[in-house]
């Protein structure tokens, strides 16, 4: 196998290589274009079938070629054998650096750089006529490769995903944090963004368990009023509606004997009480202290505005 590369007439060595580069400058505009970013391609965007199929068909050009060699090898083997005209072997070179040299780089050994000396000479300075040198020639065979695993991978195969997909995924990620983040802060409830929870039967009762819990005391079991005031009426002391309610129990009135609750409490649950006590408005219960404060009208939103 050794000279096998000196066996293969050039005109063939020089198809295939050039086959090779028609392909693969065949492969840049699929390599460039990212297809959700592009505009449409105007030839229809291949499935994932027939990349693969088409990447079969290549590989079975590729074994046709590869048998093609292997016979005509064989052939000139026979030839040899059947005229018995072995030529004679002056160097034996392995297989690789047959390839090496006679295909890859074309690299000329330093010591037969003679051969390759064009004949003129100015001042003393002589030039080559070489092929590029072998480094660059592998970068760029590097960069073939390279361009072949990185279709493989983000457009045949389909394992890597590409930069949109990439971006949705990191998207929906960012969701589902910001989702746990709200989860984990929904205890940032304060007066500015306090809601009427009326809807919400199980916020509303806790409500009323808390209620029961550390406010019957001063402001009655149904909320009729005691030490505190009547928290059924339109009259507030200090103000109406959620916000205004959501307020006081938080800080408080420590004057009157009404203690700021935001160290006893969680914010949803201040929010589930306040709540609890405006959907207590006008139910008018047994032994109501009288109105005390400005009278309020309550909106369906649990804000509420001063009756003038
Ligand atoms: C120790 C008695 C006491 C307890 C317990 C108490 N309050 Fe009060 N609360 C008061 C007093 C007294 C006032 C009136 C303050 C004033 O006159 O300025 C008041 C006022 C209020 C007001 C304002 C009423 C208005 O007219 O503006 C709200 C709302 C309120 N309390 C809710 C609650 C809630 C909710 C709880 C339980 C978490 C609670 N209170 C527990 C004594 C209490």
């Amino acid at each position: 196998m050794n000279h096998l590369f000196h066996l293969i007439p050039s005109p063939f060595r020089r198809a295939s290589a050039l086959g090779l580069a028609l392909w693969l400058c065949a492969q840049i505009p699929a390599l460039a274009q990212d297809p959700a970013a592009a505009p449409a391609p105007l030839a229809p965007k291949m499935t994932q079938q027939e990349l693969i199929m088409l990447s079969l068909i290549g590989v079975t050009i590729m074994v046709a070629i590869l048998v093609l060699i292997t016979v005509m090898y064989t052939l000139v083997i026979v030839r040899q054998v059947v005229f018995k005209e072995v030529a004679k072997q002056e160097k034996v070179e392995s297989l690789w650096t047959s390839i090496d040299k006679n295909v890859l780089t074309k690299a000329v050994a330093i010591e037969e750089e003679e051969s390759i000396l064009l004949d003129h000479n100015y001042d003393g300075i002589r030039e080559l006529d070489n092929h590029l040198p072998p480094w660059w020639v592998y970068l760029f065979y590097g960069t073939v490769a390279f361009a072949i695993l990185y279709m493989l991978n983000y457009h045949v195969l389909e394992i890597s995903p590409l930069s949109v997909k990439e971006y949705d995924n990191a998207m929906t990620q960012a969701a589902v944090e910001v989702a746990e983040y709200k989860k984990l802060h929904a205890k940032n409830i304060d007066e500015t963004n306090v809601a009427f929870v009326k809807e919400d039967k199980a916020a509303l009762e806790n409500g009323k368990v808390l209620f029961e819990k550390n406010c019957v005391a001063c402001h009655g079991q149904n909320l009729e009023g005691g030490t505190g005031p009547n928290l059924t009426d339109e009259a507030w002391i200090h103000g109406g509606g959620i916000q205004a309610v959501f307020k006081t129990i938080k800080y408080g009135v420590s004057k009157k004997g009404m203690i700021a609750w935001e160290k006893k409490l969680k914010p949803d649950e201040m929010q589930n009480i306040a709540s609890y006590i405006l959907t207590k408005q006008g139910t008018k219960p047994a032994n109501a202290k009288e109105a005390e404060g400005d009278k309020y009208t309550l909106k369906a939103d649990g804000t509420a505005e001063k009756v003038k």
